[in-house]
Formats: structure tokens, sequence, C-alpha cells
């Protein structure tokens, strides 16, 4: 799996002095998105600790996950109404904000980031949906309280 590379790459750019322990569990999970518990072991070899020891610095710091984030998929409508009520500037908006292109996801993978076809709220347009639900109207001062909403 891809992640198995990455875990590997990390630990190979940090020595295995323990002080580089929370280093390196901070630059695994800003690529990942979170510490596979799959690797545990392997993270506790290259450090020469115990699997017990790296668990408790995981758990202890509340800033790292062992899970995955869960992703939040954002569509942003790309047919014809909304493209002539701002959808371009709102998608060109959203992959700046989220730092990541349509079709892609976040480095962290918490957001996907989706074109769709006509929501049915032309009307209203410039439509969107986050994880489904949809928004109208959004600007991208709207766009960005929306994407706060969902990340507090
Ligand atoms: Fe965007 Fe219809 S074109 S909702």
């Amino acid at each position: 799996a891809p992640i198995d590379g990455i875990v590997t790459d990390t630990l190979a750019r940090f020595g295995g002095r323990q002080d580089q322990l929370l280093p390196a569990l901070h630059a695994i999970q800003d690529s990942v998105g979170y510490i596979p518990s799959a690797h545990v072991d392997g993270i506790a070899r290259h450090f020469n600790l115990s699997r017990a020891e790296v668990h408790g610095v995981i758990t202890f710091y509340h800033y790292f996950r062992s899970e995955p984030p869960a992703r939040c998929v954002v569509q942003i409508c790309r047919a014809e109404a909304c493209q002539s009520m701002g959808a371009d500037e709102l998608a060109a908006h959203a992959e700046r904000t989220l730092g990541c292109g349509m079709h892609g996801h976040t480095a962290d993978g918490a957001f996907a980031l989706e074109p769709v076809y006509c929501l049915g709220l032309c009307a209203s347009s410039p439509a969107l949906t986050i994880n489904e639900a949809v928004f109208a109207r959004v600007t991208p001062a709207r766009f960005d309280a929306l994407i706060a909403d969902v990340t507090t």
C-alpha cells in the first residue's frame, strides 16, 4: 500500500535518536493523515523503543489520530447555470482554500473535491454539496464558512 512507502520514507528521513520520535510522528500524520496502528511496531523498532512506549506517546498527545479522519466530500456544480453565476470562481476558490484540485483530495485525506453536473438548483446557483447536503448561492465567503463548520 502507498501508506507503507510513505511511513518507511518518512522514518528514513529521521535518525534513530529517540528525541526524533515526536517530529517523526508529526511528519507521518502530516503526510498520511493519521498514525496507522499497523506501523506502530515499525516505528518502535526504528527508535529502539517498545511498542507500548510509542503507543503511549500517540495516545498522550491528542493531536495524533490512529484512524483516518472522516473524509468530507465537497462537490461543486460545474454545469451551465452555475457556471454563469460564478461557479468557476467558486471552484478556483475551493481549490485554493482546500489546497487540492478537482477529482483530488487534500494531503491529509480530510477533503475530497469533485465536480458535479447540475444539482437542480439552477435558479439559486452556484450550488454545491458537502457530504451530500446541498447548498445554494454559495459565495467564496460562504464556502469558507461552510468548510469552517465541517472542521470544527
Ligand atoms: Fe448548477 Fe443546475 S447548473 S444546479
